[in-house]
């Protein structure tokens, strides 16, 4: 028998080991551990001419709606891509075009990948909240070129951060295959949005990138190629021979122009090159400069990168 004055002790007992649990459950989910809310939204992007994939992007949001996803069909006209950090799930179904571009309206989207990806201020966790997968819109016959845009926005997006849910497919529109590849590539992406929570998003992914990007489409603003306009360089003058001139010094190789023209720089002289820095257009837009705006005050369009 337990007497009268264990019942106090005891119940204190009891109480703190119920305080302990609650204390430890509400922790757990708060750290997101136990969070396992499904997402049940997200965008479908088409970059589209002549609205192939604009179809396939419907049909995809049409067919989602049975596993109880809802999916915006999105122009990437229309999109502002600083705001991809904030997506969780995101389908992209992209055209590519003569010599590899873009479609129209998904230039500026693209781009903005291209940038950010190249931009060592941009770290490699900046899309860490998104799942996406990505199809391509194509033709086989344009060997050289043949789906770069998909390949290159798909490569990008986890290069940034994000987590490929399902690897890239070229669709070929070559021989009508296009339709069996986009519902095979749908049979196998739906049964992994269905199991898509936000906890998810945190885990890394575990895919093999199916393509790497290669060839690129350098849509910087304005072509006019520095060096080319026959303007003579500050640094190329005082007596030294101007470029190309006989014992200069090319301190710009044809393999270094090539990659910071693909960059997004332009040339300068026979020296450097430079470029808007992405900041720039974020400022102009009223979105906020870089680190040495919020440090030192240096507004980011009075800024630019240059090369040593
Ligand atoms: C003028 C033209 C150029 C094209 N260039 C390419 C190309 O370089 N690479 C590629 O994979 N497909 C190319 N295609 C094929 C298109 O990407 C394909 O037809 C696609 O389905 C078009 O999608 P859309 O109807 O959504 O614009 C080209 C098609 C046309 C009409």
């Amino acid at each position: 028998m337990i007497g009268l004055e264990w019942c106090a002790p005891l119940a204190g007992g009891f109480f703190l080991v119920f305080l302990v649990i609650y204390f430890l459950r509400s922790r757990t989910k708060k750290s997101g551990v136990n969070a396992s809310e499904r997402i049940r939204t997200g965008k479908i992007f088409y970059g589209t001419q002549y609205g192939t994939a604009l179809g396939l992007a419907k049909k995809l949001a049409e067919n989602a709606k049975s596993i109880g996803m809802d999916l915006e069909v999105c122009d990437l006209k229309t999109y502002e891509p600083e705001e991809l950090c904030n997506e969780s799930l995101v389908v992209l179904i992209l055209a590519t075009y003569t010599d590899g571009k873009p479609t129209e309206n998904a230039k500026w989207f693209c781009q903005w990948l291209e940038e950010n990806n190249g931009d060592e201020r941009v770290g490699a966790l900046h899309l860490q909240k998104l799942n996406f997968a990505v199809f391509g819109c194509g033709n086989s016959q344009y060997s050289e070129s043949f789906n770069v845009v998909g390949r290159e926005v798909d490569a990008n997006l986890a290069a940034l951060g994000g987590r490929r849910l399902w690897p890239f497919v070229p669709g070929d529109e070559d021989g009508g295959r296009m339709e069996k590849q986009f519902s095979t590539w749908s049979h196998h992406l739906f049964p992994l949005l269905e199991k898509l929570t936000i906890h998810s998003a945190a885990s890394r992914s575990v895919l093999p990138p199916e393509a790497t990007a290669e060839g690129q489409s350098s849509d910087d603003e304005g072509d006019d190629e520095a060096g080319e306009t026959g303007e003579v360089d500050m640094e190329d003058m005082g007596g030294k021979p101007s470029k190309g001139g006989k014992g200069s010094k090319e301190m710009v190789t044809p393999a270094l122009r090539a990659n910071l023209t693909k960059q997004g720089y332009h040339i300068l002289g026979s020296h450097s090159g430079v470029k808007l820095c992405r900041w720039t257009k974020s400022m102009l837009r009223g979105r906020g400069g870089c680190y040495k705006h919020t440090f030192y005050g240096i507004e980011s369009h009075r800024c630019m990168e240059a090369t040593p």
